[in-house]
């Protein structure tokens, strides 16, 4: 089985009608179309996707900003299963197929890459959760409205909350680049840090006052050390989950400082 694995034949419908209305929208000026990158995508099965009574928590935040890190934590306390569409991207990139390297150019630009592939891959991810997790982690997406609205289309469900992670620019700069000294990533250098923010702003804010008007957004103040942010991050998600108090299991979750 490839990387991509098995999708329902709903799915691969909608991506035929979705994409000849979007090809010309979704070109990027001088690069392939969004339609030539999803022609790359494996067909899909007839599995219907079942989301087993989970409950699915997006995690958005400027760059640096924490997700991640959060993520691995939270996903300890509420056994949960937390998947990141950056990481399914470079896991793409990592496999060195054509698709791989055209998202890497995308994804050191800072670009989004096109929406069909990250919801291709994350519902993927998705339907190979263990049978004991609880819900889903989200973690960089939906990183635009269209995103958002396409994802409860398509899966056919509302997510229970938006976990916001609020930082300044200057903070998660030195976070970002003092990775970036250690991390290899091709985006963790100032020039692209740049173009990441700018995308952030126009792009992925929007869809977080989208939620905030929906009464979906749990926003947690994400400066200061590792720990303090995921007690509070953790500490909201109990509110607004309360059947999740149950299931925190403060001996579980063992915090390493950055
Ligand atoms: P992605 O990998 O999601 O990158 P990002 O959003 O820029 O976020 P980062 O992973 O850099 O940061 P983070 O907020 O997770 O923080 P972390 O915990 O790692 O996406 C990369 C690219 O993929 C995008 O630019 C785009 O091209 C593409 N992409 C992804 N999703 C997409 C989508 N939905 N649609 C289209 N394209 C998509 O922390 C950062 C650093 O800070 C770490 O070193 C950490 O140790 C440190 N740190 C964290 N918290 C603290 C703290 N409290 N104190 C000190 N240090 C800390």
């Amino acid at each position: 089985m490839t990387l991509l694995g098995s999708i329902s034949s709903a799915w691969d419908d909608f991506l035929g009608c979705h994409l000849r209305r979007k090809k010309e929208k979704r070109s990027i000026e001088g690069e392939k179309p969004a339609a030539e990158i999803n022609s790359q995508l494996p067909k899909l099965e007839d599995s219907p996707f079942d989301l087993k009574g989970r409950k699915i928590i997006f995690v958005l935040g400027g760059p640096g900003s924490g997700k991640g890190t959060n993520c691995t934590l939270l996903k300890d306390a509420f056994h949960l299963t937390h998947l990141s569409a950056g990481d399914l991207l470079r896991a793409e990139v990592a496999s060195g197929s054509p698709l791989g390297s055209e998202l890497n150019r995308m994804m050191a630009e800072g670009q989004l890459v096109p929406m069909d592939v990250t919801i291709h891959l994350l519902r993927e991810a998705m339907a190979r959760a263990p049978a004991t997790s609880n819900g889903y982690l989200i973690d960089g997406f939906p990183r635009q409205v269209d995103q958002g609205k396409a994802f409860e289309r398509l899966l056919h469900v509302i997510p229970a909350a938006v976990l916001f992670f609020d930082c300044s620019t200057e903070v998660m700069t030195q976070r970002l680049l003092k990775r970036g000294e250690t991390s290899g990533r091709p985006d963790d250098n100032m020039a692209s840090i740049k173009k990441r923010f700018k995308v952030f702003t126009e792009q992925t804010m929007p869809a977080v006052e989208y939620y905030r008007e929906r009464g979906m957004v749990v926003s947690v103040h994400s400066e200061g050390k590792v720990e303090d942010v995921f007690a509070r991050a953790k500490e909201m998600l109990m509110l607004r989950i309360p059947e999740w108090a149950t299931l925190a299991d403060e001996d579980h979750v063992e915090v390493n400082e950055a």
